[in-house]
């Protein structure tokens, strides 16, 4: 495992003196959001423990990228809630990679001013910037010349790229809307997996959204499964298999079964 992004505990002399993480819990209290007059989450409630991966899984159309967007900020809501840690969001800090990846990088700047976008607007020194981008650049072993532009990059590239940018700041949680599902395999296999040390190393609170249900198990602390629309949760399976996951976890009994498990709620809901 490399820890190298694990460097927000001790400030250096010149750097901005970035807080120290605190674990945070997430609790939604009576969360309401309607479209077009129509319900789609209705005094909803959920909470979650501190320092997990969360995979949200449910049919189509219940609204997993909406109630992950309400999480981050990025569309309002009719009534409820949302706190991380007892705070607000604007107490904290937030990462979200797009599914679109395509989209998601600024076009006018190279790869490299993309990923310290969001580092410059905190008002971090050169140095500091530069210090963190080494550090990301460690950690997701980076091959590719980040000094292209991201229409340069291949689609993996570029979601790389995204989730350096998201995870630039050290947030305190990390938003993921089916941030593998434009991506071929082998560059699939090798996001999730440094996920999952990025998730070892800092234990960043990631929410996911998935829609294969072995990459949401694998990748999981806690299954969240949802309803149909008007959204309820179905049920929060745990995946407590020790860290790092590895292609054996594919074939381990508690794997298999909280598998299955996840997919009879899925199909029993679908079919409701
Ligand atoms: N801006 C909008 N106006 C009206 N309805 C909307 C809007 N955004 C989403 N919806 C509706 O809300 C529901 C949830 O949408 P959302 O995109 O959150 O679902 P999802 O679970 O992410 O779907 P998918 O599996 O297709 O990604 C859908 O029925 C959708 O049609
Ligand atoms: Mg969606």
């Amino acid at each position: 495992m490399n820890s190298s992004l694990a460097t927000p505990a001790r400030p250096q002399q010149g750097q901005a003196a970035s807080a120290l993480r605190t674990p945070m819990d997430i609790s939604i209290r009576g969360l309401t959001k309607y479209f077009v007059g129509q319900p789609l989450y209705d005094n909803f409630d959920l909470d979650i423990p501190a320092a997990k991966i969360v995979s949200v899984f449910g049919p189509n159309g219940c609204g997993k990228s909406t109630l992950i967007n309400m999480m981050a900020g990025l569309i309002p809501y009719d009534a409820g809630t949302i706190l991380f840690g007892g705070r607000g969001l604007g107490e904290i800090k937030i990462g979200y990679v797009f599914q679109n990846y395509r989209e998601a990088l600024f076009p006018w700047l190279r790869t490299v001013d993309n990923i310290a976008y969001p580092l410059k607007l905190e008002g971090r020194s050169k140095a500091d910037v530069a210090h963190r981008i080494e550090a990301l650049v460690a950690s997701f072993d980076v091959k590719f010349d980040l000094h292209r532009y991201p229409y340069e990059l291949s689609g993996g590239q570029q979601q790389t790229a995204s989730i350096m940018r998201a995870l630039a700041p050290e947030p305190d949680v990390l938003f993921l809307d089916e941030p593998f599902s434009a991506l071929d395999f082998e560059m699939t296999l090798f996001i999730r997996e440094k996920l999952q040390e990025v998730f070892m190393a800092t234990g960043t609170t990631m929410m996911l959204v998935s829609h294969d249900l072995e990459e949401a198990v694998y990748l999981a602390d806690l299954i969240l499964l949802l309803t149909k629309r008007p959204t309820r949760i179905a049920e929060i399976l745990p995946f407590d298999e020790a860290r790092p996951r590895t292609i054996a976890t594919l074939s381990e009994a508690a794997f298999i079964h909280t598998k299955a498990r996840s997919m009879e709620i899925f199909q029993r809901e679908v079919r409701r």
